[in-house]
């Protein structure tokens, strides 16, 4: 491949990975029926001199492996439960299997990381996924062996990954509630920073992501809660792992870094949010912190989002308005021991069209007031998100970007700065397109401007993909 208008002032030499799901179906036409399901695949695109070189590679998981093996997926995923058991020592296995976390898919799908030590960490919410990749050859080298004795078999989809450390939660379905662990980069060893009950309820929620300011990390309690019941009986509950419990609150707590200690528990009116974008400290009068500011993409209190991403839905026709309407949701935490804490939106959707999610930001501003969001958007009518919005949260607009023909999904916008900026949007957005004809391009904007940099046409088409990361220089 090759960058045939690339603007190398803005783009720099070095790599963009990305995972996602790739293949959904196994064996004689053994199909997963969700987006969530498939079996990752890596993508990576090299920047060398303004010309780009790509390939890309399935993980090898044990639950790929597997699958492969016996034409069917063995493990629970997301939305597919494998058989259930047929005896009591069927069943017995099974809890001895949940409780191991072996009867968990390790499809390490969700996120692509860069640990800041050189290796590189694919994983999903099972502790087991965590897996380490060759970011050259995409080869799967094996698993992430954390040196703890920490247990637990769910963790955050997202952990918080900077170029000295590695902060995650990792959700306790017998105490209800998150321990908060943090990771020294060149260490394989978790250590518990602290702990947040959660409040009310007999399981703790779902935790997809999560935001840290500069002194704190921001856990979240939204009313969708893990199905244990689920889980032991091998079938979907009301949101497939999990259930709408709306009437068991909405909570936000901030948790101090250095202490562990929660020093805000607020409740919250009820949201829906898989994916936050980032947090920071709102000063006070005396120069302290008075309040965290929290953003997410957010889907008005509404969980049907997961049901709009079952392949079928996706697979229909895409001018119909299926997918759900979304906003940059901002919570503001108040520090001062108030009980309830906001939500509201952060500029008007209308700004950036139907549908927000995927967002990243400039690195820099990590846990530090800033003013740009990169996102995908939806241009109604559409059964997915169809659109890339840069939002600028200080002027509460946003910049807009739409393939032509309309038929393109694509993948979350990846601000990367150019070298030496100063400027918080100096810099560039890759994204990879996938249209619904087959074919797909890597799309690079102006991280300024949001008008096109450079598309590089793939040779044949890669499916929409999640969360991607850049590595600079030469891996
Ligand atoms: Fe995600």
């Amino acid at each position: 491949m090759c960058v045939p208008s690339c603007n190398v002032t803005l783009l720099q030499n070095g790599t963009y990975l990305r995972n996602g799901p790739g293949v959904w179906e196994v064996g004689d036409g053994s199909a997963l029926g969700h987006l969530f399901d498939g079996y990752a695949t890596l993508v990576r695109v090299s920047f060398r001199r303004g010309r780009a070189a790509g390939a890309h590679r399935q993980l090898e998981s044990d639950a790929y492996r597997a699958a492969k093996e016996r034409g069917r997926p063995l493990l629970r995923e997301f939305a597919h439960c494998p058989t259930k058991p047929a005896s009591l020592v069927d069943r017995a296995r099974g809890v001895v299997g949940l409780v191991t976390g072996r009867a968990l898919s390790d499809n390490a799908n969700v996120a692509v990381l860069p640990l800041g030590d050189g290796r590189v960490m694919c994983l999903t919410e099972t502790t087991r996924s965590s897996a380490l990749i060759d970011p050259c050859t995409l080869a799967t080298i094996g698993k992430f062996r954390y040196a703890d004795a920490l247990g637990g078999v769910i963790q955050a989809g997202h952990p918080v990954v900077t170029g000295s450390e590695f902060w995650t939660l990792l959700p306790d379905l017998v105490r209800p509630g998150h321990r908060l662990v943090r990771m020294a980069a060149g260490s394989s060893e978790r250590n518990v920073v602290g702990r947040v009950d959660c409040r009310g309820g007999p399981t703790p929620r779902w935790l997809h992501s999560f935001a840290v300011t500069e002194n704190y990390v921001v856990v979240l309690e939204m009313p969708l809660r893990y199905s244990i019941s689920s889980m032991l009986k091998s079938e979907l509950a009301q949101f497939y792992l999990f259930d709408w419990l709306p009437a068991s609150g909405s909570y936000m707590h901030v948790v101090r870094k250095s202490t562990g200690k929660t020093v805000a528990s607020v409740e919250v009116p009820p949201f829906m949010a898989l994916h936050f974008i980032n947090a920071y400290e709102e000063e006070g009068e005396d120069g302290q912190a008075a309040a965290v500011i929290a953003d997410c993409c957010e889907y008005y209190a509404d969980p049907a989002v997961l049901d709009a991403l079952a392949l079928h839905r996706l697979r229909s026709p895409r001018n119909s308005d299926a997918f759900p309407d979304g906003r940059v949701g901002r919570f503001r935490i108040p520090l001062d021991g108030s009980p309830f804490g906001e939500l509201e939106a952060a500029l008007d959707p209308d700004e950036h069209g139907r549908g927000m999610d995927m967002c990243s930001i400039n690195p820099a501003y990590l846990g530090k007031e800033y003013r740009y969001a990169y996102g995908c958007s939806a241009r109604w009518p559409c059964n997915f998100l169809n659109a890339l919005a840069k939002i600028d949260l200080v002027k509460k607009t946003a910049k807009n970007w739409h393939d032509e023909d309309g038929a393109a999904a694509p993948s979350e916008p990846l601000f990367v700065a150019r070298p030496g900026a100063t400027r918080e949007d100096d810099g560039v957005v890759i994204s990879v397109v996938s249209d619904v004809h087959g074919g797909g391009y890597v799309l690079v904007l102006n991280g300024k401007t949001f008008g096109e940099v450079a598309r590089v046409r793939l040779p044949y088409g890669l499916p929409y993909g999640f969360h991607g990361c850049w590595i600079a220089g030469k891996i």
